[in-house]
């Protein structure tokens, strides 16, 4: 983390605790616990508006150079806005920051292109929107590091390396009755396993590069610009919230995948686990050591706690650690997210798009799943770690591989996690 980051989060606690205090010295003001939050087991103090002094929603000084309409993505900006909160824009990067900022430009330029015919913008124009919108969101409180933090360069609104952004061009590219029928109705479950609507992308960004002028031995990249282009035009051709919800479904498959977390070095727990666990006691203190090293990373979904308890249990396995050492130090899904609370609860986030919630009251909050201790299971040779094949049927997860909706709310539970006792605790701690 950047210091400038850090600077940032010190300053934020400090100031958290001033209000504590002047809260905890003026019995009236007191919050009221609200009754919808209940069952209130771990969280240790819930703190009325003590973010809203730092929404500082100025009008930003726009360059005037920038053609998109940014008016017409008021929601889509709002929401990003909230998604990548100051502070916590880091911590929810990869699950909810950096897809809805995707999102939001996709769906813009789409909407743009309704008017110009184009399904990109030329570099310097680009350059000035980048900007822009980054004063937007800076002015409605998201954290000014959004370029670095999401990757955000002015080539994400440009063509790149894609021959074909005029839309006429592009239809006659492109079978577009082929792609409109894999992608308008996108069932963010089945799709991350059947793929349907990402291989039309795919097939439909491979048809747009062969309109290119000097064909290319790799592709790959030209591609991966084209995937763009056609999710621009996609996002035309659906209602804009159904085109958020796609595009966020899609990406969703796309980081479920992976374990977002870095492991480090595992010295201390090959040193203490090994021996067939003469000491289980140093064992599962180097376990626990280790695992809340992890839980001060990021916030994950618990698909991806699935993916890193598979990637930690193989990397364990792969030093000679042989013993089911989740089993008996009684490591959960729950101990790869961040933890809540002094009772630690940790907070797994749904596996579907979810979006941080601003509230006049109590700030940003979001929603956590499973916060039931379900065992991190321990990989075993035939099992997968692939959402589709799941090894074991964790009954807490939202059933990845159906594609009943109904199923992905019921038994979960849900709580609204006041993020501002998270940053305490990941700091005090
Ligand atoms: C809000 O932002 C504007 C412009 O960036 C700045 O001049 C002003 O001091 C800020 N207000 C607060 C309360 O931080
Ligand atoms: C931008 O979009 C808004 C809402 O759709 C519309 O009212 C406004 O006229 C548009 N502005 C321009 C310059 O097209
Ligand atoms: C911008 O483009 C880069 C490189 O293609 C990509 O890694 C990044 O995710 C994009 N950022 C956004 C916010 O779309
Ligand atoms: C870029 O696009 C804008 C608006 O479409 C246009 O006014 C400008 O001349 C273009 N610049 C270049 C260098 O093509
Ligand atoms: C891409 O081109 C192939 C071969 O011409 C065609 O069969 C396919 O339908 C096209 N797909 C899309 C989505 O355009
Ligand atoms: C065992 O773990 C502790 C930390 O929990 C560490 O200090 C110690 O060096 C480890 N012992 C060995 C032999 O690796
Ligand atoms: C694991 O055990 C095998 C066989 O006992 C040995 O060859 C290998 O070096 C060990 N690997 C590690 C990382 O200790």
């Amino acid at each position: 983390m950047t210091r400038r980051a850090e600077f940032e989060m010190g300053l934020f606690v400090v100031l958290q605790f001033m209000f504590m205090l002047y809260l905890c010295s003026s019995e009236e003001l007191l919050p009221e616990i609200s009754p919808d939050t209940s069952p209130q087991p771990f969280l240790p103090f819930i703190a009325p508006s003590p973010m809203v002094p730092f929404i500082n929603t100025t009008i930003p000084k726009l360059s005037g150079l920038c053609s998109l309409n940014f008016t017409a993505s008021e929601g889509l900006i709002q929401t990003t806005s909230h998604n990548c909160w100051t502070v916590f824009a880091p911590l929810l990067a990869n699950v909810m920051c950096c897809p809805q900022l995707d999102a939001t430009l996709t769906i813009t330029l789409g909407k743009a292109s309704k008017e110009t015919g184009l399904l990109a913008l030329n570099r310097t124009q680009s350059k000035h929107c980048v900007s822009d919108l980054e004063k937007i969101l800076v002015g409605k409180g998201a954290s000014s590091r959004l370029r670095s933090i999401c990757s955000l360069y002015s080539s994400n609104l440009t063509a790149s390396s894609c021959p074909v952004i005029n839309v006429d061009e592009f239809e006659s590219a492109v079978d577009t009755s082929k792609l409109l029928l894999a992608c308008e109705k996108v069932d963010p479950v089945k799709e991350c396993c059947e793929q349907a609507c990402q291989n039309a992308i795919l097939d439909a960004a491979t048809n747009v590069t062969l309109k290119a002028s000097e064909p290319l031995t790799d592709n790959s990249v030209r591609i991966s610009d084209c995937k763009n282009i056609v999710q621009r035009w996609l996002a035309t051709k659906l209602e804009p919230s159904q085109a958020k919800e796609t595009l966020r479904g899609l990406a969703n498959c796309k980081i479920n995948r992976v374990c977002p977390l870095v492991f480090s070095d595992m010295r201390d727990i090959s040193g203490n686990c090994s021996n067939e666990l003469s000491n289980q006691m140093g064992c599962c203190g180097a376990m626990e050591s280790y695992v809340s090293h992890l839980q001060k990373q990021a916030l994950i979904t618990n698909l991806q706690a699935l993916d890193c308890a598979t990637s930690l249990g193989t990397k364990l396995q792969k030093l000679n650690i042989t013993k089911n050492v989740f089993s008996v130090c009684h490591i959960s899904l729950k101990d790869f997210s961040l933890q809540v609370g002094s009772q630690e609860s940790g907070c797994l986030l749904p596996s579907l798009p979810s979006d941080a919630i601003f509230d006049q009251d109590s700030g940003i909050s979001f929603t956590c799943d499973l916060n039931d201790n379900i065992p991190a299971p321990w990989p075993s040779s035939q099992s997968s770690a692939s959402t589709c094949e799941k090894p074991v049927t964790i009954p807490a997860l939202p059933a990845a591989a159906s594609s009943q909706p109904g199923l992905y709310n019921e038994g979960v539970t849900r709580f609204g996690i006041f993020v501002l006792s998270l940053v305490l605790v990941i700091l005090l701690s």
